[in-house]
């Protein structure tokens, strides 16, 4: 796959290092594979996340949820932008079920590393179609 999306600037080059040191915290003993997510809120302030992995595997959740998790909690409601680093600086985006999340709070940018170069994409162009709260009109669910 060729690699698309534009390169990051400074401050996302500085959010996505941020995500890689975040991801020393990583709790991936099954995978070994050692995930930071740092979100950037509407109001600047930035939330960390990390993978934590479950020996229930199912039970085990990304570092991108984890860092919506803390900006929620954090009584934030939007986000801006998103960076997801390995400790080791290897390839790594979003999974599927991150964009869906994703998308339930915004359209940020999303700084990953692809094809061994950290690219910036928007939400909406790995997710083009996301579901959102709009098909939940009770309306059209009933049978
Ligand atoms: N993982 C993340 O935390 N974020 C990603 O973007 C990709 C995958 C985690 C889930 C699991 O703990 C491990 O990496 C291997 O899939």
């Amino acid at each position: 796959m060729s690699v698309t999306g534009r390169a990051a600037d400074r401050v996302q080059r500085e959010l996505y290092e941020e995500a890689r040191v975040a991801a020393r915290h990583a709790y991936a003993p099954y995978s070994r594979f050692f995930v930071g997510a740092m979100a950037e809120g509407a109001s600047g302030a930035r939330w960390r996340g990390v993978n934590v992995e479950n020996a229930a595997y199912p039970a085990g959740v990304c570092a991108e949820r984890v860092a919506l998790g803390a900006l929620v909690a954090g009584g934030e409601r939007e986000v801006r932008t998103i960076a997801v680093a390995t400790a080791d600086g290897r390839d790594v985006a979003p999974c599927g079920l991150c964009l869906q999340a994703l998308a339930e709070l915004g359209d940020p940018d999303v700084v990953c590393r692809v094809g061994g170069q950290v690219r910036v994409f928007a939400l909406h162009e790995l997710l083009a179609a996301p579901f959102t709260s709009s098909a939940l009109d009770p309306a059209e669910t009933r049978p």
